[in-house]
């Protein structure tokens, strides 16, 4: 059970229900994880946490609006990224840049002409693919195959197992290997080369099928760049065309000498940045795992070059820490290494979350060599160089660069937190409760209020707490209901304390606390609640991991 050091500040006592199961990660035990996925997505649609935007008009595919509750999961996110970046690191700074950007930047970078992924039409179910992925999607069936041999094996062998030689031996494991790595390999040559033809082929010849219409009735593969355009300026002859930022990191590369000067920055050196970017998707599913308009929360470190190596290294150590210090356990993620790389990149990782999908990419780890700040030198006609004191000799730095979406972020801590727990009550019979496990300094309230009743004063001690401990952390007030139903409310957003105001507290200025993970309660003294709370919600043990 992940209590932590919660309960050792108070010396917990009672508690309002029973556990029946062990808590961690009981998820994968007890429902299948397409289910646990609707259930997250109704969940925060029902406790203000995410709704589909413009819902009343039907929704606007692939956009979504955060509520009351997700704003303030989504701001904490955002904090302890950037004091993880920022706080932390006395040589990384942040900045703000705009959404709009010169068009030429966009040119520079590569994204008017490269931003493409390749799309196919079903010419029956009218529904638009992304060539690739269907292709991808393919390649995992035969991986999915080769795992369950595997799998198979392993059970039944027991301890004797031996992997390797398994999977050189077997028949059935050998045939699907074979199979998969010449798909791949046509695959591959295929991307490289920007040959759609080939992709459809490759789609023809494996008989992939339409997942709706279930036909194999295909259209060409055409190119879809993935970039929003817009005019800006007032009359048509006028206006020119710009587009809205397809990622924050070319806000941070032209802005890169003005902040090296005027914050006289030393190489090495990192800038910051959070905010908004929006692809046009051609597939964008999985809740807000793929979104039309999203946010980022990217890092440029610069860097001597030949320096790279060491330097990605050690923003890869970092950002796992900054990982597994939110306690969702360890093995829950992994790097996946690139074997193709884009043409700017020397190396490139990304870590992996265990979503109930599968394993699939938060965050994005790469080492950019050069190429943005040489391409922009090109383009705009500027010097992005960097004089070195120490080497004496101007050179335009590498770039190691950490690129995490806000919005994957918070679907990876909410589907971690989410928990459906049955509980034993005092009369033997059973319960369910849904409980948001959130990190005490992620969560978006972290104090509830309660008076047991609405009379004899109870309510105005209450209120006088929350004006008290307003000014400190996020407290709610809260007294609709049965203490119980309350409890369920704040376990249902993730409060991860709740304390009640009854009688005993006018006689003796003592309250009970209510810990969300292990519903335990004990009694302590109003005095000690301020400092007590203040330490456990705070960011500071998380950062201190990093
Ligand atoms: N500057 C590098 C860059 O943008 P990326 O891998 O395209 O790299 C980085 O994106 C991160 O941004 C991803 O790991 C993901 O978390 C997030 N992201 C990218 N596209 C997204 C989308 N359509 N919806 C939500 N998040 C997205």
């Amino acid at each position: 059970m992940r209590t932590g050091g919660v309960e050792a500040n108070f010396g917990c006592k009672t508690k309002d229900f029973e556990l029946l199961l062990p808590s961690a990660n009981t998820n994968e035990l007890f429902m299948a994880q397409e289910d646990i996925f609707k259930k997250l997505v109704s969940h925060c649609k029902e406790y203000g946490y995410v709704f589909p935007s413009s819902e009343i008009y039907d929704g606007l595919s692939a956009v979504y609006d955060y509520g009351q509750y997700g704003v303030e999961l989504k701001n904490n996110i955002k904090k302890y990224w950037w004091d993880s970046m920022v706080l932390l690191h006395e040589n990384v700074v942040g900045i703000d840049s705009a959404i709009f950007m010169h068009p030429t930047i966009w040119k520079a970078s590569g994204h008017v002409d490269a931003f493409n992924d390749p799309l196919i039409d079903n010419k029956d179910s009218k529904k638009r693919y992304r060539a690739d992925v269907l292709i991808e999607e393919h390649l995992a069936k035969f991986e999915e195959k080769i795992n369950k041999e595997v799998e198979k094996a392993r059970e039944k062998f027991g301890a004797a197992f031996d992997e390797k030689k398994f999977r050189e031996t077997n028949q059935r494991v050998i045939a699907n290997q074979t199979k998969l790595d010449e798909i791949n390999a046509r695959y591959t040559k295929a991307m490289n080369a920007t040959d759609l033809n080939e992709l459809r082929q490759i789609i023809i010849d494996n008989e992939i099928v339409c997942p709706v219409s279930g036909t194999r009735n295909w259209t060409d593969v055409r190119q879809f760049n993935l970039m929003f355009a817009t005019e800006m300026g007032s009359t048509s002859e006028g206006a020119s065309k710009v587009y809205l930022r397809p990622e924050t990191a070319q806000g941070i590369f032209v802005n890169f000498l003005n902040v090296q000067k005027t914050g006289r920055m030393k190489i090495p050196f990192g800038i910051a940045q959070i905010g908004k970017a929006f692809r046009n998707e051609i597939v964008a599913r999985q809740f807000i795992f793929r979104m039309r308009e999203f946010e980022q929360m990217e890092m440029q470190y610069f860097i001597q070059p030949g320096t790279e190596m060491e330097w990605f290294r050690y923003w890869k150590d970092i950002r796992m820490k900054w990982f597994r210090a939110l306690g969702f356990g360890d093995e829950n993620y992994r790097f996946h290494d690139h074997t193709k790389l884009a043409h700017y990149a020397n190396a490139a990782t990304d870590i992996e979350y265990k979503f109930p999908f599968g394993f699939k990419e938060v965050e994005g780890i790469h080492s950019r060599t050069d190429f943005d700040l040489k391409q922009h030198q090109e383009y705009s006609g500027k010097k992005m160089q960097y004089f070195d004191p120490e080497k004496g000799e101007s050179y335009i730095p590498y770039v190691i660069e950490t690129s995490i979406g806000v919005d994957r972020m918070f679907l990876h801590v909410i589907s971690a937190a989410y928990l459906e727990e049955e509980l034993k009550k005092e009369d033997g019979s059973t319960d369910t409760r849904v409980v948001l496990r959130l990190p005490s300094f992620l969560a978006p309230v972290k104090l509830a209020v309660m008076p047991l009743v609405k009379k004899d004063g109870l309510p105005e001690i209450a209120e006088k707490i929350v004006d008290d401990l307003k000014f400190d952390f996020n407290c709610q007030y809260d007294d609709k209901d049965s203490i119980g139903r309350r409890y369920r409310r704040q376990d249902a957003i993730g409060t991860p304390y709740c304390i009640t105001i009854d009688h005993q507290t006018i006689e003796d200025n003592t309250i009970t606390i209510r810990y969300r993970d292990s519903m335990k309660q004990e009694r302590v003294s109003t005095e000690m609640l301020r400092n007590t709370i203040k330490d456990l919600v705070s960011v500071k043990e998380a950062l201190k991991k990093i």
